[in-house]
């Protein structure tokens, strides 16, 4: 008897209600004549005489705790509806409004087409649902290309013809198919791969894309331009480095790193100890990636390179997890408050 009591007593106490309604129902459940607290006192007839005292006093105890629980449940809706404004004290302080914030991706998304619209570079978008012209075949990756490959990209069943962008290389595409050079553009956008996802990786990222095309467009030109994106972005004293690479679309291609910000490039985990941290893949346009598009590569040249938003916001701010990005938990979101 004892025990039951006792239990009872613990589920009454943990009850939570969501409306009004649902606390009368609960309240008949257990205090009404035929309700489970009602119930233990039918039982105390049979309780042996040299109990009664204290299982008296227990069912006492419940009866007075459960009370308790159920004015205080209706209590917390009386307080919740008040919606009458003739019962609200009008001169209480108002309930602070959490400011919103954007999120980090948008904050760096933001800088980085503000950092090259001051050398003239505008924005486009294109679609993230493509087609293989797009995404791979007009970027010069052969038909075995293993980023074709179903493990790295999302296919839509019924068309294979069509699929989740890999990157937004597709949107140079578009945009030399449609536009005639000098072509200055930015092309953020979000990005998917069959990726499982982890601390390091997602699938689904977001990349910022640069394109330029002109006549007499050199490595130069490329170099300058991406050195004065590392210094903006992440300090007057960061330097770059350029490491060949290969990508099907450009040739010569590059990957570039930056001096690693957390140590200065004196060695730390975060660039693993090699005081270099990769940010980009850029090179030349190839001229078959021109040409697919209907630009003479013997008049034009250009230069192309390709960010992740969620790596370069990772170093920015110290991010160490990926999945924070897309949890959307308050409590890491509320730190970018006024960051922009
Ligand atoms: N599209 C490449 C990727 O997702 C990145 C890239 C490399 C973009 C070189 C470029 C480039 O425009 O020139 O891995």
């Amino acid at each position: 008897m004892i025990d039951r009591i006792n239990l009872l007593k613990a589920e009454i106490d943990s009850l939570r209600a969501i409306s009004r309604e649902e606390v009368e129902q609960l309240r008949l459940k257990y205090l009404s004549k035929k309700g489970l607290v009602s119930a233990l006192f039918d039982d105390f007839k049979s309780v042996p005489a040299e109990l009664k005292r204290e299982v008296g006093a227990l069912l006492n105890e419940l009866k007075h705790a459960s009370h308790e629980k159920f004015e205080s449940l209706k209590s917390d809706f009386d307080t919740k509806e008040t919606s009458d404004p003739a019962g609200q004290d009008l001169t209480r302080p108002a309930v602070n409004a959490l400011p919103g914030a954007r999120h980090p991706l948008s904050i760096v998304r933001n800088q980085i087409i503000d950092i090259f619209a001051r050398i003239g570079f505008t924005v486009a978008e294109g679609p993230e649902i493509e087609d293989d012209w797009h995404n791979f075949s007009a970027l010069n990756f052969t038909p075995d290309h293993p980023a074709r490959d179903m493990q790295d990209t999302f296919f839509i069943a019924s068309n294979p013809d069509i699929l989740l962008r890999t990157h937004t290389s597709s949107v140079q595409i578009r945009t030399m198919e449609s536009t005639k050079p000098p072509i200055r553009m930015i092309f953020p956008g979000r990005v998917f791969r069959n990726e499982a996802i982890s601390a390091r990786a997602h699938c689904i990222f977001h990349q910022v894309e640069g394109l330029y095309i002109d006549k007499h467009v050199s490595f130069t030109d490329l170099k300058q331009t991406l050195m004065y994106f590392a210094k903006e972005m992440f300090g007057e004293n960061t330097e770059i480095r350029l490491r060949p690479s290969y990508f099907p679309f450009t040739e010569p291609s590059g990957e570039m790193d930056v001096s690693c910000l957390i140590c200065g490039g004196v060695g730390c985990n975060i660039c693993k100890h090699t005081g270099w941290v990769e940010i980009l893949g850029c090179g030349m346009v190839d001229p078959n990636a021109l040409e697919n598009c209907g630009i003479d590569s013997t008049v034009y040249t250009g230069f192309a390179f390709g960010m992740g938003i969620e790596r370069i916001t990772m170093l920015k701010y110290q991010i160490k997890d990926l999945r924070l990005f897309f949890e959307n938990d308050v409590r890491f979101l509320q730190q970018f408050t006024g960051a922009f």
